[in-house]
């Protein structure tokens, strides 16, 4: 197999934003029927407005898509204005052509977390497994809510969120005191099991953990680091986010390369 991880540098985020629904409605136009691995967070946002577009224009169809959420709030009601549930409603799934019979998200309301995690997992496999699995990067590393320590074997389960990921998330609910403390996620284990990763990373904020993930040593500390052991990743960033990579004139030239050899092959 051809290994690649490609390291993608735009301008912005609006650029970061076109570029990842490029990725993903080419997938989508290959295989109909293809299963998405999707996030939740500020990053995705610009990726789904442009999804909709794309949608309302005529040029992408949801109609035969399976979809598959990383993660999801432990004890908050779907309907809850904050949970995860909520937030791809709101900003996609209401405005796309996709089944809600074919969407799924983590149940943190589930009475029984062990085997509602199990029959998540077993929903991923009898679908043939996610075709393209949407990232973006928490600031301490993580992917999902896999936080430092994560085992990197690990599957969909629940998890105790870090103080810096509660601090983080503050902004949505208001405050702190609001912000659960646990949730139900995808385990690193589960998102490596993807056919093709796609993240995302934008702002000053999150070029420390973008650098540690791309360039440091895997390890359970900075969960986003198993990219590093994946067949076949798009990571793809704004300047400010990759404002700290020690090789980004390389990932800049290597994708100029990419360019001509795809345009040459005609793909
Ligand atoms: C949460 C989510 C992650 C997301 C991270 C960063 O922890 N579980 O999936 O990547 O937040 O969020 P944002 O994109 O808002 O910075």
């Amino acid at each position: 197999m051809f290994f690649k991880l490609r390291v993608i540098i735009e301008k912005d985020y609006s650029a970061m934003s076109r570029k990842a629904a490029e990725i993903i409605a080419k997938e989508i136009r290959s295989k109909p029927q293809a299963v998405l691995g999707l996030a939740t967070g500020s990053t995705p946002l610009g990726v789904y407005q442009e999804l909709i577009r794309m949608h309302e224009t005529g040029n992408l169809d949801f109609s035969a898509v399976r979809t598959f959420n990383l993660d999801e709030y432990y004890r908050l009601r779907p309907d809850h204005p904050e949970s995860y549930h909520s937030f791809m409603f709101k900003n996609l799934f209401e405005k796309i052509n996709v089944k809600p019979e074919n969407v799924s998200i983590p149940d943190g309301m589930a009475t029984d977390i062990g085997s509602f995690c199990e029959s998540y997992e077993e929903r991923i496999k009898e679908a043939g497994g996610i075709d393209i699995q949407l990232l973006g990067i928490g600031r301490d590393g993580h992917i999902g809510f896999n936080e430092p320590g994560s085992s990197l074997g690990s599957r969909t389960r629940l998890k105790t969120l870090t103080e810096e990921t509660i601090r983080d998330n503050a902004r949505f609910f208001g405050k702190e005191s609001d912000v659960p403390h646990f949730a139900v996620t995808m385990g690193v284990g589960t998102i490596l099991g993807a056919k093709k990763l796609l993240m995302l990373a934008s702002g000053g904020g999150k070029a420390r953990a973008v650098r540690d993930a791309i360039e440091g040593p895997v390890s359970a500390q900075v969960t986003a680091s198993v990219l590093q052991l994946h067949p076949n990743v798009f990571v793809i960033l704004d300047e400010e986010a990759a404002s700290m990579l020690s090789r980004s004139d390389y990932y800049i030239y290597v994708e100029k390369m990419a360019e001509k050899f795809e345009a040459e092959a005609g793909t």
